[in-house]
């Protein structure tokens, strides 16, 4: 009688044991999924804050950039990290790496963008360095960081509206600038890829923000949730793409 005791004890307690090892391996498994650092710039409003949500909400690490942190409310109650970053300022930038330094993160996304119909030299400069030069310049001065991760992707957010076959359109400075980061794309893939990185352009679609307008046919909670999926299954034959909310490749 109890030998027959100890012997079912001793099957529970092994079935415990199994039920626990398995437990806390797909508790770590679940835990290395939901550990991505994700980088977003102009994260305080528009498409940039919906990133935001939508990672932290899956769990992820969100470090979002903002001109004025005291001021982006929303981007901190999402619990990401809130730095202050204007893309236009190298020493902004130069404080990001250094804040940051020795820091794994896995997606890069360049948010940040400026859309101006001012057609003067100032207001076409300004689209060139917030639209084109700030993606080359943070993914520049992040790049020790992103190297730190397995699957590094470093997403530079163009439009359709830089296409070549496209060039109609008022917005100019706009325009120009989006096509000049497509090159941006292509030419950090040439320098990154062979260390692992996919970095694309990617066209988020028209949006309901304030850069889209009201009228946009799509809801920034619908097209990013589209492009989270996308990031996620980015592999290397995407690397140096132009690509669409959707997934669907661009022209040029
Ligand atoms: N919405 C669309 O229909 C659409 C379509 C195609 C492509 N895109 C692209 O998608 C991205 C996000 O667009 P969105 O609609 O979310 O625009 P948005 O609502 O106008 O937001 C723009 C974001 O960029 C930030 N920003 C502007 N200049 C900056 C600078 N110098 N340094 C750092 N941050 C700066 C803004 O910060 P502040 O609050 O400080 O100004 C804001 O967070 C942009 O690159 C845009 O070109 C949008």
């Amino acid at each position: 009688m109890k030998t027959k005791t100890s012997h079912s004890l001793a099957v529970t307690l092994r079935l415990l044991l199994i039920c626990l090892v398995s437990l806390t391996t797909s508790t770590f498994a679940e835990d290395k999924a939901e550990k991505l650092t994700i980088l977003v710039t102009g994260a305080n409003r528009g498409l940039g804050l919906e990133y935001a949500k939508q990672y932290r909400a899956g769990g992820h690490q969100v470090i979002g950039t903002a001109r004025k942190p005291d001021e982006a409310v929303e981007l901190k109650a999402t619990g990401a990290e809130v730095v202050k970053l204007d893309v236009t300022d190298d020493e902004d930038i130069a404080n990001l790496a250094k804040g940051l330094k020795g820091r794994r993160i896995d997606v890069l996304i360049n948010n940040a963008g400026y859309l101006s119909r001012d057609q003067t030299r100032e207001a076409l400069t300004l689209s060139f360095s917030v639209n084109t030069l700030g993606p080359l310049f943070v993914s520049r001065a992040l790049t020790p960081n992103l190297q730190l991760s397995d699957a590094p992707k470093v997403i530079n957010v163009s439009s359709r509206a830089g296409r070549l076959t496209d060039g109609t359109g008022n917005m100019t400075g706009y325009a120009i600038s989006k096509t000049a980061v497509n090159m941006v794309t292509r030419n950090l893939h040439s320098q990154l890829n062979e260390k692992g990185f996919v970095v694309i352009s990617l066209a988020p679609g028209r949006n309901q923000t304030a850069m889209g307008g009201k009228g946009a046919p799509l809801k920034p909670e619908e097209s990013v949730s589209q492009i989270i999926k996308f990031i996620a299954s980015l592999d290397q034959t995407h690397s140096g793409g132009f690509w669409y909310y959707d997934g669907t490749e661009l022209e040029w």
